[in-house]
């Protein structure tokens, strides 16, 4: 553990309860995230819509990528934390050939705690022809697994895959919400590039801050840093050009990014037109320097996923 670890996995209590805070107002449907944040306080408007549009975004990228690979594909989350997609998608029964999620030990333990007492939650990780193990940090199901590892260390990353039953040969999604900016130039190239070394069909999709040394990025920064939370990856985030770049500099065949007010124009009309009712919201130039400042970045190394967008 480094000095900045328990800061850094404090972010996904931060996170979580976000979006407990979200789907109890009506932004998206989430019949998981209830098991693993019991309550929580409400938060600001312009939270609530920038985690539904971070949220249905990505969302929207991975059905896509399940649909053009006809599930014939597999799910990375790393830093998952207490994400439910697994659960989402199963639910729709949208169904893939491996699920697996990283995060720091500290976060899975509490995630494999969650999963193995709450019954919903362990039937969909659960398969007659097979048992689930179960130890203090790792799930492994049929097609989901639970894994604690550090993302900073390659080697112990590239043991978790393996026993992950992770097969590099097929079209497999890497998810990231908010997690590279915590880690150091170094340690997240080493990780992008051994991704895209490995898994000749990759798809990367990354969300997460860009535009950081203007004023509010400096704020944001700060107000990170009085939580004793450093931006360790902050030099990625300049703008979406340098999370591009981050990309094709580690060997991904292309890239794309875009900041979330862009995001936002693409998604559903019906949904934006919903959700916007749900809420007053005062400060739309306060939701409009918000999303200027987060981004999402796609990137592949295989061209037939350049068309996956929102
Ligand atoms: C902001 S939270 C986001 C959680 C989740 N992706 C979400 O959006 O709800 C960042 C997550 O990344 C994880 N993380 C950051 N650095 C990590 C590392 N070096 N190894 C493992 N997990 C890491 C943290 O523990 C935390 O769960």
């Amino acid at each position: 553990m480094w000095a900045n670890d328990e800061a850094v996995i404090a972010t996904n209590d931060d996170a979580s309860s976000c979006k407990r805070c979200a789907v109890a107002l009506g932004y998206w449907s989430d019949k998981f995230i209830s098991y693993f944040v019991r309550s929580t306080e409400r938060k600001a408007p312009e939270i609530n819509r920038g985690y539904f549009a971070r949220t249905v975004a990505i969302k929207i990228l991975v059905d896509k990528f399940i649909e053009v690979t006809g599930g014939n594909c597999q799910i990375v989350n790393i830093g998952a934390g207490f994400d439910t997609l697994y659960w989402r998608l199963n639910d729709e029964g949208k169904t893939v050939k491996g699920f697996v999620e990283l995060d720091f030990p500290g976060v899975t333990s509490r995630k494999c705690h969650y999963i193995q007492r709450t019954k919903p939650l362990l039937q969909a990780v659960s398969d007659e022809d097979y048992d689930v193990k179960l130890n203090r940090n790792n799930l492994h199901g049929h097609t989901y697994k639970l894994t604690g590892v550090d993302l900073r260390n390659l080697t112990e990353v590239e043991a978790k895959i393996k026993e992950s039953d992770l097969d590099y040969s097929i079209p497999t999604v890497f998810l990231a919400e908010c997690v590279l900016v915590y880690m150091t130039m170094p340690k997240s190239s080493q990780l992008l590039k051994w991704i895209a070394e490995k898994f000749k069909s990759a798809f990367f999709v990354n969300y997460e801050m860009v535009n950081l040394d203007d004023r509010f990025g400096e704020v944001m920064l700060s107000n990170l840093r009085t939580r004793g939370c450093d931006l360790a990856g902050a030099e990625a985030c300049h703008s979406t050009e340098t999370q591009r770049k981050r990309f094709l500099d580690m060997g991904w065949a292309g890239a794309d990014s875009c900041d979330m007010v862009g995001i936002w124009s693409r998604l559903p009309p019906e949904e934006v037109a919903r959700v916007v009712q749900l809420e007053l919201l005062d400060e739309q130039e306060l939701l409009h320097q918000l999303f200027r400042h987060y981004a999402i970045t796609t990137a592949w190394t295989d061209h037939r996923w350049s068309d996956i967008q929102l």
